[in-house]
Parts: structure tokens; sequence; C-alpha cells
């Protein structure tokens, strides 16, 4: 029976055909609701679920960041979505894959006419030094290869300010753009980016994409602090990220290479 779509909902025909060659890359499933769509892909992904396919929701009543932080939208202000894409390899061939996906999302978001977008080690997407949105990449093995479930959250407009006390001061789309861009078209243009993105990561790792992440990163030659926990684990100049999506940093004791997505980069 067909299922009536709420006023937000994505309509997987219509985004068929914005996807043009690209929609054979994908299966698309839309929601009103859920959890959170990267925790439903993950269980989908672990019973076998097919390379490509999204859930977009409308309203996530969970929906997660990095280390079990809240990801807050409204269904008329947000786009919402996660992508399970499966790699040949094991998961230090993934390295840099949440860096690779940022270049993806600026590529989107340029080509649908926003400028200057900016891009923060490891996961944040930037609009005029506001948080325009964020990529969470949970990565698990599978028999002989490797699963990324790739969930991406966008504010189209700014979230309510009453409803969270935000660690960076957010931005939305709505800033840069009036009108803002159809929230279908939006999502056919970060597909079609993603898929290419994804192919180039597939065969190249991060090195080639590099130089482009290069390019929209906020915080390259500037003094820098990683903390840790909260707490400050280093402080230097900030070099960029290495071909394996490691933050470079140049301190007191020479040039280190951090790692662990535990670490938050804060201007010193
Ligand atoms: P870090 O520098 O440690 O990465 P972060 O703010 O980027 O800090 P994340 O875990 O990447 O932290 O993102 C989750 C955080 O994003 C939440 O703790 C909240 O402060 C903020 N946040 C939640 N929803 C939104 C939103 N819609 N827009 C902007 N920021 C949001
Ligand atoms: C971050 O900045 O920490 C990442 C935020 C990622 C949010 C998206 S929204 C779609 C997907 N589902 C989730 O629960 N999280 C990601």
């Amino acid at each position: 029976m067909h299922q009536s779509l709420s006023p937000c909902q994505i309509d997987p025909v219509r985004l068929h055909v914005l996807l043009g060659q690209a929609s054979r890359r994908f299966s698309v499933e839309t929601l009103r609701e859920c959890s959170s769509t990267s925790t439903l892909l993950l269980e989908r992904a672990r019973q076998a679920a097919p390379s490509g396919l999204l859930l977009v929701a409308d309203r996530q009543t969970a929906g997660r960041g990095r280390r079990g932080r809240r990801w807050l939208s409204s269904p008329e202000g947000a786009l919402t979505f996660s992508l399970l894409w499966r790699f040949a390899g094991n998961v230090a061939q993934l390295a840099g894959l949440s860096l690779a996906v940022g270049v993806a999302v600026a590529r989107a978001l340029e080509a649908s006419g926003v400028s200057k977008i900016g891009l923060k080690w490891p996961n944040d997407i930037l609009f005029d030094g506001g948080k325009l949105g964020g990529i969470l990449v949970e990565l698990e093995s599978a028999p002989g290869s490797m699963l990324a479930v790739i969930g991406i959250g966008l504010n189209l407009q700014l979230p309510a300010a009453d409803t969270e006390e935000f660690l960076h001061r957010p931005a939305a789309l709505a800033q840069a753009l009036s009108p803002v861009p159809d929230r279908h078209q939006l999502l056919a243009q970060l597909l079609i980016e993603l898929a290419a993105i994804l192919d180039r990561f597939s065969a190249a790792g991060f090195s080639a994409l590099r130089d482009e992440w290069q390019a929209h990163h906020v915080w390259q030659d500037r003094q820098v602090r990683l903390l840790n926990g909260g707490l400050l684990d280093r402080e230097g100049i900030c070099l960029g990220a290495d071909a394996d999506g490691a933050l470079l940093l140049r301190t007191a004791t020479g040039i280190e290479r951090c790692l662990s997505g535990d670490l938050s980069l804060r201007a010193a």
C-alpha cells in the first residue's frame, strides 16, 4: 500500500530522478521517525544489507554525534541520513575516510551555491565559523571486507537555541543561501559527490583527496590545542592532515601525528 509522505519527507522517486546515473549506486529508504539512522543502519549492515543502502529520516529521537554526544535536528530544519558502504581490505585502508567524506560534503555544498565551506578535523562541516554539520563514520569488519556507516547531519535552519548548550556555535544553510536549497536537490548532490569520492577513496585512499581537504581546512598553520577528555593533550601549530588522515602538529619536540578519534581540536 502506498504510504503518504509527510511534508518534509524525502520522496524516493523524486530523488531517483535527480540522481540520474548515480541512482544505481543507492537504494533509498525514507523514515518519518527513528532513533538514529546510523544506529538502525548498523543493525541492517550486520544483517547483510547491501552497500549503497541509504536511510533518511525526517526526525531522529536519539541522533548521535561522536562519543555518544547528541545530534539535534528538526524535520523541517535539517537533513539527516546514513549511508552504508562496503570496502575491500582491512581497517588500515579506511584511514582518513571521515575526512574524505568531508571533502564530498564540501563539494556538494559548494555546487549548491555555498562558498567558503570549512572543514575541521576530524568531522565538522563549518560555515562562517559555525558548525553547519557533522559526520559520524562508524566502521566494522565483515568477512574479508569492511563496512562503513557514514552518518551525516546538516542544518538547513538553526537548531533551537534552548534545546542544548552547544559546544560550538551552530550554523545553518539559511545563513548562506536564500532560499535554502530544496532538500531533494541537496541530498542528490551530496550522494553524487559521495559516490565519486568513495570510489576515489577505495582506489587511492585519502592521500588522493588530501590537497582538497587541506584547501578547506580551517585551522591550517594556526596555533591549536588538542584536548583529550577535556584536558590539554598537546599544543602546537596545526599542519593539517597526513596521507592517512592523521592530524599533524608542530610542537616543541617536532612534528607529531595525532590519530585518536577521542581528540578535540581548539584554538590556542
Ligand atoms: P569536537 O571538537 O570534540 O569534535 P564537536 O562539537 O564537534 O566537538 P562532536 O561530538 O563532533 O563534537 O559533535 C556533537 C556536538 O555537536 C554536540 O555535543 C553538540 O554540542 C553539537 N550539536 C548537536 N546538534 C547540533 C546541530 N544540529 N548543529 C550544530 N551542532 C550540534
Ligand atoms: C558530529 O558532529 O559529531 C557528527 C554528527 C552526525 C549526525 C548524523 S545525523 C544522521 C546520522 N545519525 C546519527 O545519529 N548521527 C548521524
